[in-house]
């Protein structure tokens, strides 16, 4: 990485703590005229631009931004790399759509060369989106794994990936077995867990696709390396909690089963959670373990409404996700006004602070990396968005009658989506311009 120094002056915000926890003022940071100082991919000031000017550096250049905001850059707490030819795909709900469209589309990444194209693809799309980390699902395959981690790594992104386990309950052609997908899993780890920005998740897909020979080997592995991710599916359909229920006759609930093969815990994700009950929030909230709320997904499929007013009652982490390809957008800014919509038809209200904690610092402490990103604390990883307020013409119009910071986000999350995001940063370099 380049030991450059670089200012950015533009309005800057920032989540600094979750509104359902402080209030809405507390949460954030607004500078009309801010100024951010990046070092070595690192954030290493951030302030008014008219208290920092004078402390720069004769040579330092300082990009100066008119009609754009800077925020943090987007973390998506759940989404699928190798469904990306997918989204989109009409008429199922959860078990059938998996089947008819799901399964057929994995299948193509056991091929590296594909695995590769469509790596490619899905990374440009996340930044094109103003997405600097994801909690991505790969497929059962290690190329899949592979071809995603070499072209994040080639771009110093903070990632985290895992392959899929699954040895049950699927086409022969996607299964692995309890010990192939451990002694696959183990290799992958050692190769990219930690290496550079990179970070491994244990990927079991869901319970009714793992027997309890796999689940027991995944949380085997959660013992063996430290700091690794869990990610997997939770409660998101009901003829999927069903399945379960028959599936594992012995366990308390959904959630139980994955307790049971300790597969709990301060980074692990389970993504959806729509049909949770109270003693499941109070046991992901006393383990640490996160919800991927995923809207966008849950509408398309059809799964029902994530009721986050409970989540928040029992101080569950929640980030969100876009689920893609069941989710319709890899844009976190148009997820956010699904989000928006999905909370309405609950009689609840979502604050655009909330929403745009959701999609930075909240996804961060979802993935425990809220030390590194999330927010634009001096510090952390350089990794930002600049959004264009004159984006569209709408947008442009639209923002002229603004008169807040919470107006201005507010629309820029209900009318914003890649065309929003004119540039983005990850560790300080930029990886995508509009
Ligand atoms: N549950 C198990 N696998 C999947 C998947 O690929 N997408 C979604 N949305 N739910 C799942
Ligand atoms: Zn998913």
């Amino acid at each position: 990485m380049s030991a450059t120094r670089k200012a950015y002056r533009a309005a800057i915000l920032h989540s600094i703590a979750d509104p359902a926890e402080v209030g809405v003022e507390a949460s954030y940071q607004y500078f009309e005229d801010g100024l951010m100082l990046i070092d070595n991919g690192k954030i290493s000031a951030l302030g008014h631009a008219r208290d920092l000017l004078p402390t720069l550096a004769a040579d330092i250049e300082v990009e100066h931004y008119q009609d754009a905001l800077i925020t943090p850059g987007f973390i998506d707490t759940h989404i699928h790399f190798p469904q990306t030819g997918m989204i989109g795909s009409y008429g199922e709900q959860l078990l059938d759509w998996l089947n008819t469209y799901t399964f057929p589309c994995e299948k193509q990444f056991a091929d590296k060369a594909h695995a590769d194209k469509v790596a490619k693809i899905f990374i440009e799309e996340l930044l094109r989106n103003g997405t600097t980390t994801a909690l991505v699902f790969g497929s059962v395959h290690p190329e899949s794994v592979n071809a995603f981690f070499e072209h994040a790594e080639r771009l110093d992104l903070r990632m985290i990936a895992g392959k899929v386990m699954m040895d049950r309950n699927a086409p022969d052609y996607l299964t692995d077995t309890a010990e192939s997908g451990y002694i696959q899993s183990k290799a992958l780890i050692e190769r990219w867990h930690g290496k550079g920005r990179l970070h491994y998740a244990v990927t079991p897909r869901f319970a009714p696709t793992s027997t309890p020979e796999q689940l027991t080997l995944a949380g085997q592995l959660l013992g063996e390396y430290p700091d690794l991710y869990m990610h997997t599916h939770l409660s998101e359909n009901l003829k999927e909690i069903d399945w379960v229920k028959a599936l594992f006759p012995e366990r308390k609930g959904y959630l139980d089963v994955y307790d049971h093969f300790k597969l709990l815990g301060q980074r692990s994700v389970f993504a959806h959670g729509v049909h949770l009950c109270d003693d499941e929030c109070q046991r992901l909230a006393e383990t640490g373990s996160a919800v991927a709320f995923c809207p966008t997904s849950n509408l398309f499929l059809g799964s029902g409404l994530f009721n986050l007013p409970q989540a928040e009652k029992f101080k569950v982490k929640v980030g969100l996700g876009t689920d893609v390809g069941a989710g319709t957008s890899f844009s976190l800014l148009n997820t956010l006004n699904e989000a928006y919509k999905v909370m309405q038809l609950q009689g609840a209200r979502l604050s655009p602070f909330k929403s745009l904690y959701l999609a930075t610092l909240g996804g961060a402490r979802a993935l425990s990396l809220d030390d590194r990103i999330g927010s634009l604390r001096p510090g952390n990883d350089a990794d930002f968005v600049v959004l264009d307020y004159k984006a569209t013409a709408l947008m442009d119009y639209r923002l002229q009658q603004s008169n807040s910071i919470d107006e201005t986000l507010f629309v820029l999350m209900t009318l914003g989506d890649d065309r929003t995001v004119k540039q983005t940063f990850a560790a300080g370099r930029c990886v995508h311009q509009r």
